[in-house]
């Protein structure tokens, strides 16, 4: 079957979007990272997506007078790509109404908190101020509003005395390298079905859609 093209969004280190160019490289995977488009032309993972042989594209938002005239240019790059389903892995830029619109049902995003807690920036300061002894990541339907669409699969772990936003965030991000590259797969197998707010990801195991990492 032919495979499902991928277009991945970042803005800057691009260690998920790694994560999910070394999981396309397996002969059975599903997916295939059909292009990779930055905001920020010097974002360090537009370096490794090149040394990846993937394709890369830098759309500017400086470049554009305004959010949606920006959207449409990346639509217009992800489309000349052939992408059928578009990835955010540290895409920080908040779209226009246009562009969740036009990929509805096919744009998902991972958030490095386990939602709906700690929306928005600083989450992992944000967790740690709230004094949560769980905390993790969130992959997601993209909908008009920031970090509320439907949960697709969730990834716990501990926070622990003494944790700081470094060594929680690298601890979760160890996670998201787990989970967005599974539930990548789940779409492109046609697993996944959004009921309004509810997402039912069929034939896997019961609890696949969480992970937990005890690991401190
Ligand atoms: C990741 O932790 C991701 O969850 C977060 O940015 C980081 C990007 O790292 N995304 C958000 O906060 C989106 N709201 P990466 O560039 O190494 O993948």
């Amino acid at each position: 079957m032919a495979k499902l093209r991928v277009g991945v969004l970042i803005s800057g280190r691009g260690s998920n979007m790694a994560a999910l160019i070394r999981a396309a490289e397996a002969a059975d995977y599903p997916a295939e990272i059909a292009c990779v488009v930055s905001n920020k032309p010097d974002a360090p993972g537009l370096a490794l997506a090149a040394a990846a042989n993937v394709p890369t594209v830098t759309v500017s938002h400086r470049d554009h007078p305004d959010r949606e005239v920006f959207d449409r240019a990346v639509a217009a790059a992800l489309e000349r790509h052939g992408v059928e389903f578009v990835v955010l892995a540290g895409f920080m830029r908040i779209f226009s109404p246009w562009f969740p619109t036009r990929w509805a049902g096919r744009l998902i995003n991972i958030h490095p908190s386990l939602l709906p807690a700690f929306k928005g920036l600083h989450v992992q300061r944000q967790a740690l101020d709230a004094g949560v002894r769980l905390s993790g990541c969130t992959a997601h339907f993209v909908t008009l509003d920031l970090d509320s669409g439907p949960i697709i699969a969730q990834a716990a772990v501990p926070v622990v005395a003494g944790d700081t936003e470094e060594t929680l965030s690298a601890r979760i991000l160890r996670q998201e390298h787990r989970l967005y590259p599974l539930v990548v797969r789940w779409f492109a197998e046609g697993r996944i079905a959004v009921d309004g707010e509810k997402v039912a990801v069929q034939g896997v195991p019961r609890g696949a859609t969480l992970l937990f990492s005890p690991e401190a």
